[in-house]
């Protein structure tokens, strides 16, 4: 039943992902959202899993090394665009992105990180297993392609447990 609501919303995730990004939100000693492009649904360990890859440079991988639990929050085609580009570009160190952008922390149904009120789909996802990039197993045309500050991802494999619609 989830795994058929997960692969009916797939198609539009990965559109809106490829298009202008979706919210990623954390919460540890502080509650935050940053914006990615990369990453996606599969299937692992015979669970749906959401990857999300946090640069070690960015405040939200503070907070999901210290978190067990983070959502990713779509929203419509064409709407936040102000928001999405605040929150891709400012940090969570330096702002309350929440207040800054108006966006609204709706509580989560299966943990303590909360949704974005004004996206109209969520993923809730419990961190089931981390994996810090190797430099030296990464094709090096891509390492200086993608990587010319050598600063790398972390991927973060979350458990989805929770997806729905909220408009
Ligand atoms: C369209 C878009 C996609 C992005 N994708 C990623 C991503 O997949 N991983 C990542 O670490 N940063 C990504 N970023 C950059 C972060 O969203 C940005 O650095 C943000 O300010 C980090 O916030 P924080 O320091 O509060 O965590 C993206 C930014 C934009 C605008």
């Amino acid at each position: 039943m989830l795994m058929d609501t997960i692969i009916s919303t797939m198609s539009e995730t990965m559109q809106q992902m490829r298009g202008e990004g979706l919210f990623l939100t954390t919460k540890a000693e502080k509650t935050n959202t940053m914006i990615i492009g990369w990453g996606g649904i599969n299937v692992y360990f015979r669970r749906p899993i959401f990857i999300v890859p946090v640069r070690l440079s960015r405040y939200t991988h503070e907070l999901m090394e210290a978190s067990t639990h983070f959502t990713v929050s779509v929203p419509r085609p064409g709407e936040l665009s102000k928001a999405i580009a605040f929150c891709g570009s400012k940090s969570g160190r330096d702002y309350d992105k929440f207040a800054e952008c108006g966006l609204t922390p709706v509580p989560g149904r299966e943990s303590e990180v909360p949704v974005i009120g004004e996206c109209v789909l969520h993923y809730e996802c419990e961190i089931i297993y981390k994996q810090h990039m190797d430099k030296d197993k990464l094709k090096p045309d891509i390492d200086s392609e993608v990587y010319p500050n050598s600063v790398y991802h972390s991927f973060y494999f979350g458990q989805i447990n929770a997806c729905y619609s909220q408009s």
